[in-house]
């Protein structure tokens, strides 16, 4: 028995160019190798695949966090669950969501939601910017997920490329204009006139109700920087063009200032003439 195994592994170690037989010593080392080895996948396994161990035991949260989860509780909480997880058939659950979807949401008014509809309006937001920071970090730090980045947002950004952009991936839904437009079922496309460069890029990276997302392997950063741009300083001049920029109040406040103004101008002409015959 011994001796045949001896011969095969003889064999099997000059076939390998190795040297016969292995000290005890080393024997053992390689044993104690394995199982370190072996433990350490399990362990790596384990947080890999452990079911949604970072939304189960709570970490402590940070001051903005405390902050933000205060106001939860009395705002989104009727809604959204205690812990974010959604609540069936009022709100679904924002773990994962991310700080650039709550800033989004909260910042353009949409949430605190009035009432169950098929899409909440921007309205005038109900929260400062800095309690829209603490929303957003709360579920960050419940959840993770995408963030918006610090800093210029149109950084070194190229207008021409970003009109090339916009043209590819969003005027289909938002009009080449930026007016935007109807969906189907009731949804809308809304006008981008109103949103800030934050605004933007949230909205790329949340991909609120029917609009896709546009994660960082869609559009890189510097795309979204130039759409940003191209949206900001183009469109929103172009759209101005055609008259004073009385402030933006529409074709109604600029009709009626020409007609004052050319009703004023033709008497005083009239009167002009009337005084010289
Ligand atoms: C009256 C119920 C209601 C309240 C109150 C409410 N929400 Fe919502 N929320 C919803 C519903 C319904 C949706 C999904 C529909 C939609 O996206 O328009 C939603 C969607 C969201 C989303 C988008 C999730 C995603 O997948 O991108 C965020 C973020 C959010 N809410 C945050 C908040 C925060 C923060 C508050 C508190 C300041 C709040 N909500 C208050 C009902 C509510
Ligand atoms: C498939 C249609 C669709 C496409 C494509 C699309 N969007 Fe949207 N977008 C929407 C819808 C729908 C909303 C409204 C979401 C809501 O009200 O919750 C929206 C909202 C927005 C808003 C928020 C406007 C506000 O009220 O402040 C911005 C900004 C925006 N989109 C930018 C973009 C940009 C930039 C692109 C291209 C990279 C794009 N969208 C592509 C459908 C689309």
């Amino acid at each position: 028995m011994t001796s045949d195994n001896d011969r095969r592994r003889g064999l099997l170690a000059r076939l390998r160019g190795r040297p016969v037989a292995r000290s005890r010593g080393r024997r053992r080392l390689g044993a104690a190798v394995r199982l370190l080895a072996a433990l350490m996948l399990a362990g790596g396994a384990y947080t890999v695949f452990a079911p949604g161990a970072q939304a189960q035991d709570n970490p402590p949260l940070s001051a903005a966090g405390n902050e933000g989860k205060a106001l939860f509780d009395v705002s989104c909480v009727s809604c959204h669950g205690r812990n974010a997880q959604g609540v069936e058939g009022r709100g679904p659950s924002l773990i994962g969501v991310g700080a650039a979807a709550v800033e989004f949401q909260v910042s353009t008014g949409r949430m605190p939601m009035a009432r169950q509809e098929a899409q909440a309006p921007r309205k005038p937001p109900q929260f400062t910017d800095e309690q829209v920071r603490q929303l957003a970090q709360y579920i960050q730090e419940l959840g993770g997920g995408p963030q918006i980045p610090e800093g210029n947002l149109r950084e070194g950004a190229d207008l021409a490329a970003g009109g090339e952009l916009f043209r590819i991936n969003c005027s289909q839904c938002h009009a080449f204009g930026g007016g935007g437009g109807a969906l189907s079922s009731g949804k809308y496309a809304p006008s981008l006139h109103p949103a800030s460069d934050r605004q933007i890029y949230a909205a790329m990276l949340s991909g609120p109700q029917n609009m896709p997302v546009f994660g960082d392997n869609q559009l890189r950063p510097e795309q979204k920087a130039d759409i940003i741009a191209y949206i900001q300083e183009n469109l929103k001049q172009t759209q101005d063009q055609g008259g004073f920029n009385l402030g933006r109040y529409g074709p109604s406040t600029e009709g009626l200032a020409a007609f004052l103004i050319g009703i004023v101008a033709l008497v005083f002409a009239s009167l002009w003439i009337a005084g010289k015959s």
